[in-house]
This record gives structure tokens, C-alpha cells and sequence, in this order.
């Protein structure tokens, strides 16, 4: 069971939507301290304001390889040993195929951010026989979001970082848990319109249904955490008859009126 009481939490992304969310169900949990992280320096002390004693903050690009292993130290001998990483901080990549900067932009953020943290975090972790690592990866990450190959190629590969973390960490005492919610109402979904395939699989939730999942997840030890039900019962189908799946998709895609790549 992973529970934030008494914890050190650290959520990156930490500023805004689900990552807010995070932080402040964390601090509702009876963390010991919050770091909310984010490259938005100014977002991220305002919400570690709003969270009262327990809250702090870090501007932190979570791409930067050295400032991640410098906010480990930092964090580890101001505020003590880290229980819990949230490795929450994602960016929208463009439309379609992509431009050469969204699939950079995209493997920095959702794959390479979450290597920097198991780099540095997790063997210190594993030394000491204590912590969880959340990597929030999407509901693209485990089928397609046909709205944006960067983004669900980049996804795929932070489920599959979370899972081969699982694999190597899992026996040592640090656990790892992957969370891959559809629509969730924060600013990265606020411009989607009526061609967006993620409204058209299902309505919005909020930042806070996601942080009820992930607290449920916790408590149960469950590794995949799907804060819409429904995207187990399509993971199925999809791995049942991958062509019927596909076919289904590109029926969808014709009653979106997608222009072509
Ligand atoms: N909103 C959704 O529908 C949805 C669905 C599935 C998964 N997700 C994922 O959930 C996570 C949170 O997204 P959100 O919807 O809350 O978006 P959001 O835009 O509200 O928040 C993202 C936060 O990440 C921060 N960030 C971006 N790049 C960063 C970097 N390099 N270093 C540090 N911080 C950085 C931003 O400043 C922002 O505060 C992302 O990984 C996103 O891909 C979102």
C-alpha cells in the first residue's frame, strides 16, 4: 500500500490540472511536506501556498537532467528522504503527424523526464527498501489518440518505462504505478473541439476524479490506474482482434471528418 500520510511527496506538473490535484489530495492525506514542481515557477508557489505548512515548491524543468539530480539532493537534505515522485508533467505536440519539435518536445517530457527520475531517484530508493514512483502516462499511451501521433507514440513509451521499472524495482520495495486517464478538464484540454477524438470517446472528468483514482490505486498496490473505467473494456477488444479494433478506429475517425495527415 502506498499512502502519502506522513510522506514527502514530489509532483511535478505540480502547478496546474492533475498534477494540482495531486499535490492537493496529498496534503488532505496528511503528507509531511508537498513539493509542487513545475517549470512554471510562479504557478507552483502559488498552489504550495494554498496548501498551507505542508506545501513547497520548485522551479523545475523536469527535462533537465542535472536539475532533477540537483532537486533530489536539494529535497533529500532539506526536507528528507522522498517517499512518492509524482512524474506528472505532460505538454499537447501538435496536431497529426507532428512537426520534428513535437516529437522532441514529446520524448523529453513523457519518456525522457520519467528516466531522469528513475536514474536518480530509484536506486536510493531501492538502498533504502522504501518508495513509489507515478508516472502519468495517458489512456493514449495504451490504445491511440488518433489526434496526435507524437503524443500517443510518446505515451506508449511512458507505459512502457513504468512497466520495465515495475519489473526491475517491484521485488526491492519500490513500487511503481502508471496512470493513463482520457479526457480530464485541466488547461491542456480546454481548446479541444468537436473534431477532438478524445471528447468524442467520452465527456471530460475532473482533476479531482483523477486524484480519487490514483488514491484507490494506492491503497490497493494496483500498478495501472484508470480514472475511466471504460479504457480497460477498450484495451481488450483492442488486444482480443487488433484488426477489428483498427477498423473501429478508422470508422471514427471518418464521423470526425479528420482532414489527412
Ligand atoms: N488533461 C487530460 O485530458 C489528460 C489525459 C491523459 C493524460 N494527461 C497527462 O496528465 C499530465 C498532466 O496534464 P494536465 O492535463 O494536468 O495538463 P496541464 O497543462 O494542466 O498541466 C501540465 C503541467 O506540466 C507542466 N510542465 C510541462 N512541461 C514541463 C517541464 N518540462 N518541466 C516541468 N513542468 C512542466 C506545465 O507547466 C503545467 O503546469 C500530463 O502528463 C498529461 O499528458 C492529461
Amino acid at each position: 500500500m502506498v499512502t502519502p500520510s506522513q510522506a514527502v511527496v514530489v509532483v511535478t506538473g505540480g502547478a496546474s490540472g492533475i498534477g494540482r490535484a495531486l499535490a492537493e489530495r496529498a496534503a488532505v492525506e496528511g503528507a509531511k511536506t508537498v513539493v509542487v514542481a513545475d517549470r512554471d515557477g510562479a504557478g507552483a508557489a502559488r498552489v504550495a501556498a494554498s496548501l498551507g505548512s505542508v506545501g513547497t515548491h520548485l522551479a523545475l524543468d523536469v527535462t533537465d537532467e542535472a536539475a532533477v539530480k540537483r532537486s533530489i539532493e536539494e529535497i533529500t537534505a532539506t526536507v528528507g528522504e522522498i517517499d512518492i515522485w509524482c512524474s506528472n508533467a505532460g505538454v499537447p505536440t501538435g496536431r497529426g503527424l507532428g512537426t520534428d519539435a513535437d516529437w522532441d518536445a514529446g520524448f523529453r517530457v513523457h519518456v525522457l523526464a520519467h528516466v531522469y527520475v528513475a536514474r536518480h531517484l530509484l536506486p536510493r530508493m531501492a538502498a533504502r527498501g522504501h518508495g513509489h514512483l507515478l508516472i502519468t502516462a495517458s489512456a493514449a499511451g495504451l490504445l491511440t489518440e488518433m489526434d496526435t501521433a507524437p503524443y500517443s507514440v510518446t505515451k506508449h513509451g511512458a507505459v512502457a518505462l513504468a512497466e520495465w521499472l515495475a519489473i526491475e524495482y517491484g521485488d526491492r520495495g519500490v513500487s511503481v504505478s502508471c496512470l493513463c486517464p482520457q479526457g480530464v478538464r485541466t488547461p491542456m484540454t480546454a481548446d479541444f473541439d468537436e473534431t477532438s477524438a478524445t471528447l468524442a470517446a467520452g465527456a471530460l472528468i475532473e482533476p479531482s476524479d483523477v486524484a480519487d483514482a490514483v488514491m484507490a490505486a494506492w491503497r490497493e498496490g494496483r500498478f495501472l490506474i484508470l480514472p475511466h473505467a471504460e479504457v480497460a473494456e477498450y484495451e481488450r477488444r483492442r488486444a482480443a482482434d487488433r484488426d477489428r479494433w483498427l477498423a473501429g478506429m478508422r470508422r471514427l475517425r471518418a464521423r470526425l471528418h479528420r482532414p489527412d495527415s
